[in-house]
């Protein structure tokens, strides 16, 4: 075997190698909120969530999320914050609701991939 062709059998390899932890990682990951459907999380998050988020934003509900201080960082903290509001506000959201809200809050404003 010369050494071009050992080179190339040699890269061949490592891009294999490389290439594996990478789809694997795609295939452990879905997209956040696969089971949430934004458009019935929309009149949810309308009818629930907005009053109280303009009453604490000065009129301004949407602010609650472009805080520069804002808590949400990850898909698992959405998740969890929107549980935490909907207990605050005692609408017994269940899970698959929450999630669903969870799923246009971030088509809206989050973008978390
Ligand atoms: C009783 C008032 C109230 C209601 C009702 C309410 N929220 Fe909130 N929400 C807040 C307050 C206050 C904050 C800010 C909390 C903080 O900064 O500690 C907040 C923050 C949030 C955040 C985090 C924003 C960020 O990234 O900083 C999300 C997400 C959220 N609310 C979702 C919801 C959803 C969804 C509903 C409806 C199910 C809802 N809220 C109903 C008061 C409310």
């Amino acid at each position: 075997m010369n050494i071009l062709r050992l080179l190339r059998v040699v890269f061949a390899a490592g891009a294999l190698a490389a290439a594996i932890p990478l789809q694997a990682a795609v295939a452990m990951a879905p997209a956040p909120f696969a089971n949430g459907n934004p458009d019935l999380g929309k009149p949810l998050n309308d009818e629930d969530c907005i009053d109280c988020h303009a009453r604490r934003f000065g009129g301004e509900a949407n602010r609650v999320y472009f805080r520069g201080e804002r808590r949400v960082h990850t898909p698992g903290q959405l998740l969890s914050q929107v549980s935490y509001c909907s207990a605050e506000l005692g609408a017994g959201h269940f899970p698959d609701e929450e999630e669903h809200i969870a799923a246009y809050l971030n088509k809206q404003f989050y973008r978390f991939k």
